[in-house]
Order: structure tokens, then sequence, then C-alpha cells
């Protein structure tokens, strides 16, 4: 599959490369708390962080374990925020995904537009059989949406992850290309 980089659409979004051009607005979304307060990242606090991530980023790409989209809006241009896949296990057909949009863009349905083209790119482009999300049990906006896209919660794993400085129990919630009925392979 050669997906690295690969950019596809929705509706009224543009999922593209993230570049370094876009730090200043991901650093944004990425030093706001309430943004990062359930993610596994600690409130950035300058731009060379933003920009190394963006670099960590795109280097996972070329290695085909992870990849991370910006989020743009079409009819201006913006980046709302990022989405993607962590941890591709080729030989399980698995990976997890990720997302954040800045605090100005919630409850509009942009997430779940957007994941809807991720999963269809993750089940027909990248032939996975199970798409998983690690959540935080407080996080209900994020359980919601993927409730939402016929996710299923499969338990709570115990002080699963450290994140900033603290053991998390994390929600294993998973969607298999059988259930989503919705996509296209
Ligand atoms: C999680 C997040 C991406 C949701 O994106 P969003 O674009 O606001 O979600 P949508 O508007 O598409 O909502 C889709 C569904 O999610 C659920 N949902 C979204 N926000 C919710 C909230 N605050 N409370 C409860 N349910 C919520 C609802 O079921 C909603 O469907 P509905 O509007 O028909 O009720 C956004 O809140 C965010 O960026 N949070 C911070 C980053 C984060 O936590 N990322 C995930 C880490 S696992």
């Amino acid at each position: 599959m050669n997906t690295v980089f690969e950019q596809f659409e929705t509706s009224s979004m543009l999922l593209r490369k993230i570049e370094l051009a876009d730090a200043p607005v991901l650093f944004a979304y990425w030093s706001d708390q309430e943004v990062v307060r359930h993610m596994n990242i600690k409130p950035f606090t300058n731009l060379e962080q933003v920009e190394e991530m963006i670099s960590l980023l795109n280097n996972l790409a070329q290695q085909e374990q992870a990849f991370r989209w910006a989020i743009v809006r079409k009819r201006d241009n913006l980046v709302l925020g990022t989405c993607g896949f962590n941890n591709w296990d080729k030989e399980n057909c698995r990976a997890e995904i990720g997302y954040e949009l800045g605090q100005q863009f919630w409850r509009q349905g942009i997430m779940a537009e957007t994941l809807t083209a991720l999963l269809d790119f993750g089940f027909c482009k990248m032939e996975l059989n199970r798409i998983q999300a690690l959540v935080e049990p407080a996080n209900r906006s994020s359980l919601g949406l993927l409730e939402k896209l016929g996710f299923k919660e499969e338990g709570v794993l115990r002080k699963y992850e450290r994140v900033k400085d603290e053991f998390v129990d994390l929600t294993m919630v998973a969607l298999l290309k059988s259930e989503s009925i919705a996509y296209k392979y």
C-alpha cells in the first residue's frame, strides 16, 4: 500500500499531511488544557515542541507505523485539528485511532464526519480488520462519538498507560470491519 501522506476528503474537510507551517495553529490547540485533558500529552508550552511533534509524526508515517492528518476546512483552508492511526499492527490488521479539534469547533458534527472518512480509509486502503481506540473513561465526548460511529466498549484496562506522570485506566473500544456496514470494501 502506498498510503504515506495520501490525502482524502469529506464533504467539507480535506485531510492532508501535517506541515511544519501548521505549527502555530496546532500550538493553539495542543497548548489548550481543555483539548489535551484526556490525551496522552502534556499541554505544549512552546512552538518548538509542536515542530518536533510534527517531524516525529511524519517520520512515523514514512515508516508506516502511524499516520496523522491535518483536518482542513475546505471553505477557508483553516486547520481545525488532527486525526489518524497509531500503532499500526500489520500482522493482525489493526490500528488505533486518535484525534482532536480546537475547542471552538467542538459539537458541530465535524469529528463524526471526519472519522467516517478515516474509518473508510482504514478498512479499505490500509486493509484493517479492527480499528480500536483507548479512551479515558471520563472522556464522555470521545466515547459518545465512537459509540455513534458503531464502536463497542470491550472493557477497562486498569492503569494501562502512564499519562502526565500518573497511571490511568483506559476503556478499550473497537469497530470490526464486519460490523462497519457503511464502509465499502
Ligand atoms: C472528542 C472530540 C473530538 C469530539 O469531536 P466533535 O466534533 O465535537 O464531535 P461531534 O460534534 O462530531 O459529535 C459526535 C457525537 O459525539 C458525542 N459527543 C460529542 N461531544 C460530546 C459531549 N461534550 N458530551 C457528550 N457527547 C458528546 C455525541 O454523541 C455526538 O453526537 P450528537 O451530536 O448527535 O449528540 C472533541 O470533543 C475533542 O477534540 N476533544 C478533545 C480531544 C480528545 O479528547 N480526543 C480524544 C482522545 S481519546
